[in-house]
């Protein structure tokens, strides 16, 4: 992170001004979870194939190849990952480019590249925090294709996901993330979860994670 941790500038979503593509506003989605829990959990590439098995994820096609986190011009941005995965949940399967980028302590974005086709399907995912086990989803949803489609087709399947996600993430425990980088998280599939904790930790969030931190296991 440079050495340092700042409070970067508001997320630019580019995909919401480009007239390529068509973009949907999710309908809010309430969570009984700390904000930086649901907010891990969609950054975490290795739950698609369980979690979402059937929508978005094969669980036949579990293993995530090995990927690394950068740290570029004033945020976190991981590789392209490829994933074998249904981008939309049209049912079509095949090699999906995953790219995760932190932007914010609540705001994430990801990138969807169908390579073969030029399909992308964007989301910017941000939560707002009510208390420590209280949070409301907000995303946008953008795809530069299927640009006729209704946004109830898009809205529709989003809550399918998000319905999918929240027994997940209401159920973790501890229900504060742990910013203790040797808790939980110990798979190379974990590098875009372990970048969203070290930027928490550099930004002093404690809002919702694991007060007691370490700062001998911080990397620098
Ligand atoms: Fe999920």
């Amino acid at each position: 992170m440079n050495g340092s941790a700042e409070a970067t500038s508001l997320p630019y979503y580019e995909e919401f001004t480009d007239k390529a593509f068509k973009t949907v506003t999710a309908d809010r989605f309430v969570l009984k979870a700390a904000a930086p829990r649901v907010v891990e959990n969609f950054l975490d590439v290795s739950h698609l194939a369980f979690v979402h098995n059937g929508s978005l994820g094969d669980s036949k096609y579990p293993l995530i190849p090995n990927y690394h986190v950068h740290w570029r011009d004033d945020h976190y941005v991981s590789d392209e990952i490829p994933v074998y995965a249904d981008a939309d949940g049209s049912g079509q399967y095949g090699t999906i480019y995953y790219t995760y980028e932190i932007l914010a302590p609540t705001t994430a974005r990801l990138k969807k590249v169908n390579r073969e086709t030029g399909q992308i399907f964007s989301m910017l995912f941000t939560v707002v925090p009510h208390h420590e086990r209280s949070s409301t989803v907000l995303a946008l949803i953008s795809r530069n294709y299927d640009l006729d489609q209704a946004d109830e087709y898009y809205k529709d399947f989003q809550n399918v996901v998000i319905m999918e996600d929240a027994p997940v993430v209401e159920g973790q425990r501890p229900e504060e993330l742990p910013l203790d980088l040797q808790a939980e998280l110990h798979l190379p599939a974990d590098r875009v979860a372990i970048a969203y904790r070290k930027y928490l930790s550099k930004l002093g969030v404690v809002f919702g994670s694991d007060t007691a931190i370490d700062s001998t296991k911080v990397a620098k």
